[in-house]
């Protein structure tokens, strides 16, 4: 059997295959490299680079299974692969809290200006009136999504002693309950929240989730995090409601067109970002390089996958 690897992969994962199969790492192909390569592999693993398209898909006659190493799938055609007999798995657990650390990690350095003073400080300037910053401590944290890393996020949140909000319309009132989460809608999160947190797939009820109406309802101090999918904030809004101090600042990992040179908000003073680095840690890639080479191994050894 014969397993393509098309991003990086963390070594565990990739000498875990290699003790089954046949492994070839080839990374950054084209898609028109991969339609050509792809035609006699039993299993593809990826991360989020490789684009797992229709065409992809069309020209894999052997493919079984196609494994990501992470939590999203949006890059591969699910109705493309489902209709071919193609089971899709993903690493669900692997990188929630790396992910979760990422988002504190951009909520504390937002609010006290991190990013910002320490390029202005190795270029030579002191400049600390410039960089007043807030505390976290009793402040309000709106979360969206309140799934493996919402969760995780608003339960880091609390131990810095901030009231949390949730929006998430599958999540009971119990669970929010034991989570010490106020359940509300987006709407409310938008007019009381001191700092709101996106960590939803993205989708079409998800896609534009805050937009320039509720940036319009924000107050002026509010801040947002986005380490979730690029267009569950609307950029566009985003950075009008920036350039119009309608809030005060944003952290964004993940972007609508990733890298995001044209992104309209990359050059603002008041937006730090991050190159999609949610899940880049040493332990989150191997969790998931692991979890994945696992599903491959079952399934092409006639076995069942847990993550499809
Ligand atoms: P999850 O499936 O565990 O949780 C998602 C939550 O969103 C669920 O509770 C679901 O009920 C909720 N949801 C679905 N539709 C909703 C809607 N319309 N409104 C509000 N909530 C809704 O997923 P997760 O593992 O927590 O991942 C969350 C996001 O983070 C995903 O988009 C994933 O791709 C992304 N992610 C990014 C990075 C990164 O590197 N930045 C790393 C890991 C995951
Ligand atoms: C994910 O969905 O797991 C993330 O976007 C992280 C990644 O793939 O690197």
């Amino acid at each position: 059997m014969k397993v393509l690897i098309s991003d990086s992969l963390s070594e565990e994962g990739v000498s875990k295959l290699q003790e089954h199969f046949n492994v070839d790492v080839s990374t950054g192909l084209s898609e028109d490299e991969l339609v050509e390569k792809i035609v006699d592999f039993d299993a593809l693993v990826i991360r989020s680079g490789t684009q797992v398209t229709k065409k992809v898909i069309e020209a894999a006659d052997n493919l079984k299974i196609v494994g990501r190493a992470g939590v999203g799938v949006d890059n591969i055609d699910i109705d493309a692969a489902t209709e071919k007999g193609i089971i899709v798995v993903n690493a669900p657990e692997g990188n929630m809290l790396s992910a979760a650390e990422h988002t504190i990690a951009m909520m504390m350095s937002m609010a006290r200006n991190i990013p910002q003073a320490n390029a202005s400080l190795k270029a030579k300037k002191w400049e600390r009136k410039n960089f007043m910053g807030v505390e976290v401590n009793g402040k309000t944290l709106g979360v969206i999504g309140l799934g493996r890393i919402g969760a995780e996020v608003a339960k880091r949140a609390q131990g810095m002693e901030m009231d949390i909000l949730g929006y998430d319309p599958f999540v009971t009132e119990e669970r929010a309950k034991s989570m010490g989460v106020e359940l509300t809608t987006v709407d409310d999160i938008a007019k009381r929240a001191d700092f709101i947190t996106v960590h939803t797939p993205l989708t079409k009820e998800t896609r534009n989730i805050l937009d320039a109406a509720q940036f319009d309802m924000m107050k002026g101090n509010a801040r947002v995090i986005n380490c979730a999918r690029g267009g569950i904030i609307n950029e566009e809004a985003l950075a009008d409601a920036l350039k119009a101090g309608k809030i005060a600042g944003a952290a964004i990992d993940v972007f609508t067109s990733e890298p995001p040179f044209d992104c309209p908000f990359i050059d603002l003073d008041n937006v730090i970002v991050t190159p999609h680095l949610g899940a880049s840690t040493e332990e989150a890639q191997v969790n998931v390089a692991v979890s994945v080479a696992e599903e491959v191994i079952s399934v092409l050894n006639g076995g069942s996958a847990r993550n499809t």
